[in-house]
This record gives C-alpha cells, sequence and structure tokens, in this order.
C-alpha cells in the first residue's frame, strides 16, 4: 500500500475540499501529501487553506493562454514538477485537455448524480436548482476521473442524499456537500490503496 500518495489540487472559489483534505491529513486520517495548489485566479479563497498549511501554491489563468490546450499544458507541467501522482480537482471550474501521461489520475468531484444534472452551465447552485425544478427525489454527489469533456470520464465513486419537500437549493447544497466531505476522502484512500483499475468507463476496485 502507498500510504503517502502525493495530490495536487486545483481549485476556482472557496477550496472547501481543499479545507477537508487538509483537515484530515492534519488529523492522520486521509494518507496524502498534498504537494500542490493551483488555483485558475488570484481571487480564489481557497487560497488562504494552502498558505497557513504551507503548501505550494501556483495561480495559472487561462487568459494568459492562447486555448484550453496551452492552458492545459501550463498546469499539467506544474503538476509534473511538483511530482503529484493524481490531480485532485476542488472546485476548479476551467475545461482542461488530459495529456496522456494524466489520463486517469485526474479526479473530479459533481455535485449530482452523474448523468444527470452534469455538463455545461452545471456547477454550484444551478445543479441544485435544476434538481428541485425537476422534481428528482434522490440527488447526490459522483467522484469520478476526468477526461476531456465536462462532467464525462468514468464514474469512480457515487453517494444519494434525499430531496426534501421543504428544500431550497442551499438546503440541499449543504446536504450534498456534506456527502462530498466523505465520498472524495474516501476515493482518494481507496486510490492509496493502488486497488484501483480502469477499462474503458469502468473503474473495478479490487
Ligand atoms: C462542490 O459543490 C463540488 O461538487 C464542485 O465544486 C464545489 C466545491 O467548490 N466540484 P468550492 O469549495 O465551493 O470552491
Amino acid at each position: 500500500m502507498d500510504s503517502n500518495l502525493r495530490i495536487a489540487v486545483l481549485i476556482s472559489g472557496t477550496g472547501r475540499s481543499l479545507q477537508n483534505f487538509i483537515t484530515l491529513k492534519t488529523a492522520g486520517t486521509l494518507p496524502v501529501d498534498i504537494v500542490q495548489v493551483i488555483a485558475n485566479t488570484p481571487t480564489a479563497k481557497g487560497i488562504q487553506f494552502a498558505l497557513q498549511a504551507d503548501i505550494p501554491i501556483a495561480v495559472i489563468e487561462p487568459q494568459q493562454f492562447s486555448g484550453i490546450s496551452d492552458f492545459s499544458q501550463a498546469i499539467f507541467d506544474c503538476c509534473r514538477k511538483s511530482g503529484c501522482n493524481y490531480v485532485i480537482l476542488a472546485g476548479f471550474l476551467k475545461l482542461l485537455e488530459i495529456p496522456p501521461d494524466f489520463q486517469n489520475r485526474v479526479l473530479n468531484i459533481h455535485p449530482s448524480l452523474i448523468p444527470s444534472f452534469c455538463g455545461k452551465g452545471y456547477y454550484g447552485h444551478h445543479v441544485h436548482e435544476a434538481v428541485l425544478e425537476y422534481g428528482a427525489k434522490l440527488t447526490g454527489c459522483t467522484v469520478h476521473f476526468v477526461d476531456n469533456e465536462y462532467d464525462h470520464g468514468p464514474v469512480f465513486l457515487q453517494k444519494s442524499v434525499p430531496v426534501l419537500e421543504d428544500d431550497t437549493p442551499e438546503s440541499l447544497a449543504a446536504r450534498v456537500f456534506e456527502a462530498e466531505c466523505c465520498a472524495y476522502p474516501e476515493s482518494i484512500a481507496i486510490l492509496a490503496t493502488g486497488r484501483v483499475t480502469v477499462v474503458g468507463r469502468k473503474v473495478r476496485i479490487e
């Protein structure tokens, strides 16, 4: 078992999952070293969690590049230099092109049960508003490997939560995020065991 999975965490905003990882790592319950944090904007509030935890931070802004390819190249060059084994998207809102050496090495968490309520435009409160408007009785979160499309790569782990009659987008988002706080560390801990294989769209945990 690789007890020290080296991860780079990518953020765009509040970075609550990054905060969760740091808390769990400090408590000794998440077998990772967070070797790099990358934000796509200097205004990402989550940068403060990295600063407090002494984690190297890079800000790589898409507008400094000619397109997705160049932007992605800069992101993954930074990841390579950090020596990370896995890249963990934690509220990272930009589309990336995954280079061959990072295939099935980039994870994301989405706040719905993929393939429902996902894809371009489905982020933050938009997801929960759509779930409520549709009248779904069940939603949740999905951890998945990242490919070159929004919320599309092989599903790693899902946790469901009920939708209650008096839910607002905020109350539903809070319930889903609670599930995320378990699902994401659980997935990373499973990865650290080295028992994961991906064949096509199927993720196998031996
Ligand atoms: C979560 O809802 C997660 O599902 C999605 O981004 C949100 C966390 O980002 N990928 P943040 O902590 O609010 O920046």
